[in-house]
C-alpha cells in the first residue's frame, strides 16, 4: 500500500543530539555533518560560534551573542533523502538543565569521545539521562588522526565505566603512530586515510578495498597489515556483536572511529547512523502510546528561552512535534491549562537564519512565541488529547541560599522564584530554618544563577544576593522520614524540600553521596524527581 505523506515524512526523519565533554570535538563534528548535508554556510556559522565561545565567560556577553546561540539550538539538514534534526546540547559555560532537557526531545544520541580521554564527566552525566530514557546511543571515537589510548583499551574503559557494551562497526588502522585508514567491519572495506590539503573542508577521496585484496599489504605496509588482521580476528572472536534489538534498548552502542577535524571516518559513520538510528518513535502519554503517524497534531515543550530584554518580555518555547502535521496559524490547546494557542509565526532554526515554517512533521522542532502561558513539559495538541509524560527536574549540582536585604521585597522574591522555577530557569527548594523556611536555589550549571539574579532584578524588582552552599551533588530521596532527616544531620549533607515537598539531600561531593547510599538501606535515592 502506498505510504501517506505523513508516513513518508516520519520515515525519513532522524532527530538526535551529540553528547560529549567540552573539547571532544562536538563543534567540529557538527560542522562536518553539515558539510555532508550540503549546508556549507552553516558550517561557517558554527565555527564563528566556537571562536567566540572560548572568550565568553560572562553571561551578559553571552546574551549579546544570543542571536547565534538561539538560532543554532536546532540544526536541520538533508542527506541522501533523510531529514536530519541535530539538537544542540549546550556545553562549556552554558551547560545547564536545558542541556538535559534537550535530550528529552532526541530519539537517539551520538556519544563523542576524545581518543585520549574516553568517558569524561559531562559525557557521563549526559549518558545517564539517555540511559534513563533508554534511547539508542552511537559512539564516535574522535581525534584518531593522532595517537590515543589503544582502541581495545578505550572500549573496555567505556564498558566498565558506563555498563554499556560497544560494538565497533569501524576500526582504526594504524602503524602504531599514524592513522592509515578505518576498516568497516560490516562491509569488510578499508577506507584509506588521505590527509588531504584542505584540512577536512571537503570529503576525502577514499580508496576502498577488501581485506583479502592483495594490494592491502602494499598499501598499508607489512606490520600495519598484520596488526589489522590480528585485531579484526580478535574483534570477531571476542567483540560484542551488533544486534539491532540490544541497540534499540540502549544496551549496546555501535561504535565508530575517525577524525572530525580531518573529516575522516565521518561519512561511513553518517551512513550507518542514518540506517540504524530510529525514526520518531511512539511517545508514552497518559492514554498509552501516541504514534507519530497519528494524523492528530501533538507536541511538547522541552525548552523555554526567555528574552532578556525587559522591553520584549516574550519568550521562545521550543516545541518537539510528536504526531500529525503542523501548519502555521493552527489552533492548538495547552492540554495542562485547557487554553487555546494559535501557533502564529512559528520559526524553525537554520543556522543563522530563522525561517518561517510552512509545514513541520514529527521529529521536527519549531520555536513559538509565548507570552508566559507555557511551561517545560506542556503538551500542545487538539482539545481533549492525552498528555505526554512530564519532563522531570534533574538533580542540580550547584546550590545557594537566596538573600534579600530588603524584607519588604520578600513577597516579590517568592513570586519571582515561583515563576522562574515553573519556567525551568532554576530549581527552588526550601530549607527549614530558625525563622521559617529559607529559599535555596539549585542549578545544573552556575550560569543559571547569573540569569536568575538578572531576571529577579529586572522583572521582579528584587535585588537579591546568593550565598553559595558547599554541595556539589544531590538526590531526591524516598523512605521513612525519620531516616531521611538523620542523613541530613551529618556535616557533609543538608536536607531541603522542593516545591512539591519532596525531600532532596545535598551532599558535599559524589563520594559522600555514594557512602550515604551504601549506608542507608531504608532509603532510595533518585537522580530525577519522581511524581
Ligand atoms: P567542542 O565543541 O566539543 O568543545 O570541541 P571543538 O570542536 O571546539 O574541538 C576542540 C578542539 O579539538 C579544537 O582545537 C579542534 O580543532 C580539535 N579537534 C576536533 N576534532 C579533532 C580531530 O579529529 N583531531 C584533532 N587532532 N583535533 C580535533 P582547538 O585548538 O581548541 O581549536 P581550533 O583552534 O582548532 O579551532
Amino acid at each position: 500500500m502506498a505510504k501517506t505523506k505523513l508516513e513518508e515524512e516520519v520515515r525519513r526523519r532522524r532527530t538526535f543530539a551529540i553528547i560529549s565533554h567540552p573539547d571532544a570535538g562536538k563543534t567540529t563534528l557538527t560542522e562536518k555533518l553539515l558539510l555532508y548535508g550540503g549546508a556549507i554556510h552553516l558550517a561557517g556559522s558554527v565555527k564563528a560560534r566556537r571562536a567566540k565561545r572560548h572568550a565568553t565567560s560572562d553571561w551578559m556577553e553571552m546574551e549579546q551573542e544570543r542571536g547565534i546561540s538561539v538560532t543554532s539550538s536546532v540544526l536541520q539538514f538533508d542527506y541522501e533523502g533523510f531529514r536530519i534534526n541535530l539538537l544542540d546540547t549546550p556545553g562549556h559555560q552554558d551547560f545547564s538543565e536545558d542541556t538535559y532537557r534537550t535530550l528529552m526531545a532526541a530519539d537517539s544520541a551520538v556519544m563523542l569521545l576524545d581518543n585520549r580521554k574516553g568517558v569524561e564527566e559531562q559525557t557521563r552525566k549526559l549518558f545517564e539521562v539517555c540511559k534513563l530514557r533508554r534511547i539508542p546511543i552511537f559512539t564516535f571515537v574522535n581525534k584518531c588522526d593522532r595517537v590515543g589510548v589503544s582502541p581495545l583499551q578505550l572500549l573496555d574503559d567505556v564498558e566498565a565505566e558506563l555498563g554499556m557494551a560497544c560494538a565497533p562497526l569501524t576500526w582504526p588502522v594504524t602503524d602504531g603512530t599514524n592513522l592509515l585508514g578505518v576498516y568497516d567491519r560490516l562491509d569488510r572495506q578499508l577506507h584509506l586515510f588521505d590527509r588531504g590539503g584542505d584540512h577536512g573542508a571537503s570529503a576525502p577521496s577514499v580508496e576502498l578495498t577488501g581485506l583479502d585484496d592483495p594490494r592491502v599489504e602494499s598499501l598499508l605496509g607489512g606490520p600495519a597489515t598484520e596488526r589489522l588482521l590480528e585485531e579484526v580476528e580478535l574483534l570477531d572472536a571476542v567483540g560484542a556483536d551488533f544486534s539491532e534489538e540490544a541497540f534499540r534498548e540502549g544496551a549496546i552502542s555501535p561504535t565508530f572511529f575517525g577524525s572530525a577535524l580531518t573529516n575522516f571516518g565521518v561519512e561511513p559513520f553518517l551512513r550507518r547512523f542514518l540506517r540504524h538510528a530510529p525514526a520518531p518513535p511512539p511517545r508514552k502519554s497518559s492514554e498509552g502510546e501516541v504514534h507519530p503517524e497519528d494524523p492528530r497534531f501533538t507536541a511538547f515543550v522541552f525548552k523555554i528561552q526567555a528574552n532578556m530584554d525587559p522591553k520584549h518580555r516574550d519568550r521562545l518555547a521550543f516545541v518537539r512535534i510528536c504526531s500529525g502535521r503542523y501548519q502555521p496559524g493552527e489552533m492548538v490547546t495547552n492540554v495542562r491549562t485547557g487554553k487555546g494557542i494559535r501557533l502564529t509565526d512559528p520559526q524553525q532554526f537554520f543556522g543563522k537564519e530563522r525561517e518561517r515554517v510552512d509545514t513541520a512533521w514529527p521529529g521536527d522542532v519549531v520555536g513559538i512565541h509565548d507570552r508566559g502561558g507555557l511551561r517545560i513539559g506542556d503538551t500542545l495538541a487538539e482539545r481533549g488529547s492525552p498528555t505526554f509524560e512530564s519532563i522531570p527536574p534533574f538533580s542540580p549540582e550547584h546550590f545557594a541560599r537566596v538573600i534579600v536585604p530588603d524584607p519588604l521585597r520578600r513577597k516579590h522574591l517568592d513570586k519571582g522564584l515561583l515563576e522562574l522555577s515553573e519556567e525551568g530557569a532554576v530549581q527552588v527548594f526550601y530549607q527549614d530554618g530558625v525563622t521559617g523556611p529559607a529559599p535555596v536555589v539549585g542549578a545544573v550549571g552556575p550560569l543559571q544563577f547569573d540569569v536568575l539574579l538578572h531576571r529577579l532584578e529586572h522583572e521582579y524588582g528584587v535585588e537579591a544576593r546568593l550565598e553559595p552552599m558547599p554541595y556539589r551533588d544531590a538526590r531526591w530521596v524516598t523512605g521513612p522520614h525519620a531516616d531521611i532527616r538523620r542523613v541530613g544531620n551529618g556535616l557533609d549533607a543538608a536536607l531541603v524540600y522542593d516545591r512539591n515537598e519532596r525531600p532532596l539531600l545535598l551532599f558535599r561531593n559524589e563520594w559522600v553521596r555514594q557512602s550515604a547510599e551504601g549506608r542507608e538501606n531504608s532509603l532510595h535515592f533518585h537522580r530525577v524527581a519522581l511524581d
